[in-house]
């Protein structure tokens, strides 16, 4: 840290960004001359914070000279940014930076980069280095205002370059002069805070993502502004637990200060947010939320288990009880809020009496929708050591038990909404040209038929439902 309380990095490491990214421009610049077009392919695993992070990533290749792809083929800069969370995401982005060797013996100047949460674990970095031969360098999740410089490294043929991942993560500063290539003009990802300091005992995010760090509101304000004067309609806000930030400041503004900073702003656009931890999602935050012109009727709110006995073993700091009593207040605040959360099955010990207690909350909060998991062991976090490890098919059973419960509820709560009129905000692209579809303002999937035009605002009318969505016509074209 840079001892500044900005959490920014040196004015030397930012101009040392810059000029790397000057120097690969010339090198690409000078492939354009020889009449080649140089692309980047940006691979991306993971949560939207990994999203918001390739959007910086896919904003320096475009400084550096490099035209976006939508395949890695051809391309001359390849970026993988990975994902750490279950066994599952990691085993996914192995086997993609496997199917890379194939394009890098097809052309052998290809720089291959991997980046992101599976690499910011020492023994993945090394992996990679010893067993991946192709892959030019490996950057952890705080260090990506580095890549220019290992990729300018790399074209003057330095050596390969992986991380000492502790020094990587201990030199925990961000740009914020990266900059940024957005997928969407529409719809938006802004990170308001890196890292997490909470330390869930089945979570790897706190080992790889380094300690919370959160962005100065004058940043943040500068960027929420110039995204709805160019047209931006849907802006969320991103961090690991959103409800810490500014504790690391010295600004003396909370997450309830900067939504209603936010709300203040003209224009017509909405406002989300994830994630929020329990343990500390306050009231002056349901609070700014019912006051505020702009903030989206949702709310996610990761629940994890409903047994307290294994949300302590999870070190989550809340019980069952309080968890309800949030429900209840977000919902006396905002009548039709449309509530979210993450549930995960099989943590070591979970009994059948800890599962039916999951299940018991799951009917009690009535979710409109659920992400669920399975317990994954990761590599160095508690519960990994943990005893009574549940036998696979057990877990799978709960897991389909999960799912079958809540696809009840979410049909329901999806029914409740027919004859309503809502505001729903189209897609950017749509896949199906006679199936168009947006999002509401709770953020629930709508398909609205042939005649919507992308990226705008129309009052539906929901005209039937089902358990992942609904179905309804445009009252207003
Ligand atoms: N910071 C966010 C979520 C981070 S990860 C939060 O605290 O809510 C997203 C979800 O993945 C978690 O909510 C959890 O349900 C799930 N998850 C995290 N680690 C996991 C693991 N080891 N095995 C299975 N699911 C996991
Ligand atoms: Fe992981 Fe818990 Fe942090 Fe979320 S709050 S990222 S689950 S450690
Ligand atoms: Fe996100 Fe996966 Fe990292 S869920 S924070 S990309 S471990």
């Amino acid at each position: 840290m840079n001892g500044r309380k900005d959490n920014i990095i040196s004015p030397e490491a930012a101009l040392e960004m810059k000029a790397a990214v000057s120097e690969v421009r010339r090198h690409t610049d000078a492939l354009r001359r020889d009449g080649k077009t140089p692309r980047a392919y940006i691979m991306t695993f993971g949560c939207q914070q990994n999203e918001a992070d390739s959007e910086r990533l896919a904003g320096l290749a475009a400084a550096m000279g490099y035209e976006p792809a939508d395949t890695y083929s051809g391309c001359s800069l390849v970026l993988v940014n990975t994902c750490a969370v279950r066994e599952h995401a990691e085993k996914k982005a192995l086997s993609s930076i496997g199917q890379l060797k194939h394009e890098k013996n097809l052309d052998p100047s290809m720089i291959i980069g991997v980046g992101g949460c599976m690499v910011s674990q020492q023994h993945r970095a090394d992996a990679l280095k010893n067993s991946f031969p192709y892959v030019d360098f490996s950057f952890c999740t705080t260090e990506l205002w580095r890549v220019p410089i290992f990729v300018r490294d790399r074209i003057a043929g330095q050596k390969r370059r992986f991380p000492d991942v502790t020094s990587s993560l201990a030199d925990t500063d961000f740009s914020e002069e990266v900059p940024v290539l957005r997928k969407s003009k529409t719809r938006a990802w802004v990170s308001v805070m890196y890292g997490c300091n909470n330390f869930c005992s089945y979570c790897i995010v706190p080992y790889v993502r380094g300690r919370e760090r959160s962005r100065l509101p004058s940043n943040i304000m500068a960027e929420v502004r110039d995204l709805v004067e160019s047209g931006c309609r849907d802006i969320t806000l991103l961090g690991q637990n959103v409800n810490s930030y500014g504790h690391d400041l010295d600004a003396g503004v909370t997450f309830a200060d900067l939504i209603r900073m936010i709300s203040a702003l003209p224009g017509d656009f909405r406002l989300r947010f994830m994630t929020s931890h329990p343990k500390d999602a306050t009231p002056d935050l349901i609070a700014a939320l019912a006051e505020s012109r702009v903030a989206a009727h949702q709310f996610h709110l990761p629940l994890q288990s409903g047994s307290d006995r294994v949300l302590a073993a999870m070190n989550r700091h809340y019980t069952a009880e309080k968890y309800l009593g949030i429900i209840r207040e977000l919902r006396a605040a905002i009548p039709d809020i449309v509530i979210t959360s993450d549930i995960m099955v099989g943590f070591p010990g979970e009994t059948e009496e800890d599962f039916g207690k999951t299940l018991d909350v799951l009917r009690a909060a009535e979710f409109d929708m659920i992400y669920s998991f399975i317990f994954s062991p990761r590599r160095g976090t508690p519960a990994e050591r943990m005893e009574g490890a549940v036998p696979d098919d057990v877990k799978s059973s709960r897991f389909s038990r999960l799912i079958e419960c809540q696809n009840a509820v979410s049909r329901a709560k999806n029914e409740a909404a027919v004859g309503k009129v809502l505001r729903v905000l189209t897609d950017d692209t749509f896949d199906d040209a006679d199936d168009k579809t947006g999002r509401s303002d709770g953020g629930k999937l709508v398909h609205i038929g042939k005649e919507a035009r992308a990226g705008e605002f129309y009052d539906v009318l929901i005209t039937h439902a089902d358990t992942f969505g609904l179905y309804g016509n445009i009252i207003n074209t």
